[in-house]
């Protein structure tokens, strides 16, 4: 963490910065392979999405990492959870649902953990603090060349799933983010239309 007394940078023209952002897509986990990040890169991957804006510095927010057999083993949780809400499903769907986070080789699950606080910083501040978290993070791995992507999926909303990762009452599922290499590179997808949803105000 930066020390409060320490001078930063001004923003300076980073044409490289500002290309990156231009053309940044997310990658897709059905396009990632491994290596991941060494314990090195993850930790300051971590540092890096944790600087975001906070109102308040609540920091509300945290992270479960999962790597190497972790994976298969909250697999479990995952397809036992996905059987209990569908159990006219084929065992086979378990196996399937029990692969998701061996998809990458790193899977890391940004929780939203907003601190109850009378006339504080709102809920909805810290929700989206977490989006920031989740997004910074994507930034941060593809940024020193790794692949990543932000997905919820339906087990981010399971209450079997939630509980197997410890979350507290108020804390959901921000994003599981799942980071890996490339694969093959993304095509582009559709972008909005600035036009048509910025206005400006005239009074
Ligand atoms: C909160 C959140 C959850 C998402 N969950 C999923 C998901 O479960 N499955 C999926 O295919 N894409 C999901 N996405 C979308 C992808 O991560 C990504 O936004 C999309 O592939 C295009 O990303 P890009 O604009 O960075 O290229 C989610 C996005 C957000 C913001």
């Amino acid at each position: 963490m930066t020390g409060k007394d320490q001078v930063l940078p001004l923003p300076t023209k980073n044409k490289a910065v500002a290309d990156f952002l231009s053309a940044r897509r997310s990658n897709l986990v059905k396009l990632m392979d491994g290596p991941g990040p060494d314990a090195g890169q993850l930790a300051e991957m971590l540092e890096t999405a944790a600087r975001v804006p906070d109102h308040r510095k609540l920091a509300p927010w945290r992270f479960v990492t999962f790597e190497g057999q972790a994976r298969a083993d909250f697999g479990h949780h995952i397809a036992s959870a996905f059987m209990k809400a569908n159990p006219e499903m084929p065992q086979d769907r378990a196996l399937f649902e029990g692969q998701r986070f061996m998809r990458a080789p790193n899977v890391v699950a940004v929780i939203s953990s907003p601190v109850k606080c009378v006339r504080g910083t709102p809920e909805w501040e810290q929700v989206l603090s977490a989006g920031a978290v989740c997004y910074n993070l994507l930034l941060a791995a593809q940024s020193r060349g790794f692949a990543a992507q932000w997905l919820t999926e339906w087990y981010a909303y399971d209450k079997r799933v939630q509980a197997a990762l410890g979350l507290k009452g108020g804390e959901n599922i921000a994003g599981f983010i799942y980071i890996g290499r490339v694969k093959e590179r993304p095509t582009e997808r559709a972008r909005p239309n600035i036009s048509l949803i910025k206005s400006t105000w005239t009074g």
